[in-house]
């Protein structure tokens, strides 16, 4: 059974003037990480809202088909069922402060107050999430006075402090300089390692492709291509729906082209000295 399956799911927001998502269908498995890919405006966010069920019951308006976790239509599961399933970082960290704490630590042991943990737990729960994010120097900081990659990886650290089996990042590095990116990319492999299941949005190509089992590429609400990663990052095709190749892709493929050649196209650095990285190879 997937762990996250929609079925030709269609919704228009209430105000929108067409369908932000039309016909929409896939399945994640669990501890596969899904990238969510596309232009702006193809429909990525509201994918995750609809997963988190916060479409319709936040946004209103009537999604049309199925989206359904763990096999149960999400509009079966109430309220605390949702916010123990789904862990879900929004694209703009700013709105998921709480603006109710005065510090880091209690920031990010506020998800865990409604759920009864006993307060010596919770304290070690926050203490690992400080360790995992690298927010040691900022603990005791006003979440309000943060930058905005501070504030993102506090919005991370909250969101998986309730170790919820479904993770949806949107856009989870934004605002994150390198180096924090790599990070947010090793979390993600070690969420993977732990079998959870991921949905991410992301922009930067090269990590995607390293990093997700399947991909899913948007284009006007509609999915214009979607299967594991390795088969659809290695398609030129993406590129006439608005998509990305990783760069190494793009040097083999053209390579293969220029040469006439049909030399197995790598997907990463890593990939490409596995395959070609030896002498006379
Ligand atoms: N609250 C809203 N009300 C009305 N229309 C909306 C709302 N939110 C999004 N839309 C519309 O729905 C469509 C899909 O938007 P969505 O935010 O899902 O795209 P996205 O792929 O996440 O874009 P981005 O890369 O800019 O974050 C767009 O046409 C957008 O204008
Ligand atoms: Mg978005």
């Amino acid at each position: 059974m997937s762990v996250i399956s929609l079925e030709h799911v269609g919704y228009r927001y209430p105000l929108g003037r067409e369908d932000a998502v039309r016909d929409v269908s896939f399945q994640v498995e669990q501890g596969q990480v899904c990238a969510l890919l596309g232009a702006n405006g193809s429909g990525k966010t509201t994918i995750c809202n609809l997963i988190r069920g916060f479409i319709p019951r936040f946004y209103r308006g009537e999604p049309t088909g199925l989206v359904q976790l763990a096999g149960r239509p999400v509009e079966q599961y109430d309220d605390a069922e949702l916010t123990e399933t789904v862990g879900y970082s929004f694209q703009n960290p700013f709105t998921q402060m709480s603006g109710v704490k005065d510090n880091v630590r209690e920031e990010i042991a506020y998800a865990l107050e409604n759920l009864g943990i006993e307060r010596e737990a919770m304290a070690a729960r926050v203490d690992a999430m400080i360790e995992l994010l690298h927010l040691g120097d900022i603990a005791d900081a006003n979440p309000l006075e943060l930058s905005g990659g501070q504030r993102q990886r506090v919005a991370i650290a909250a969101v998986l402090v309730t170790d919820p089996p479904i993770v949806v990042l949107d856009e989870p590095t934004s605002q994150l300089d390198p180096q924090s990116t790599e990070d947010v990319f090793n979390i993600i492999a070690l969420l993977k390692r732990q079998g959870k299941t991921v949905i991410l949005v992301e922009h930067k190509i090269d990590l995607v492709a390293r990093y997700s089992d399947l991909v899913i590429l948007m284009e006007g609400g509609r999915v214009a291509m979607s299967g594991p990663a390795r088969r659809v990052l290695t398609d030129p095709q993406v590129l006439d729906h608005g998509g990305q190749l990783p760069e190494v892709t793009r040097f083999f493929l053209e390579r293969n082209k220029k040469l006439g050649l049909n030399d197995p196209v790598p997907l990463s650095v890593e990939d490409a000295i596995e395959r070609y990285g030896r002498k006379g190879a």
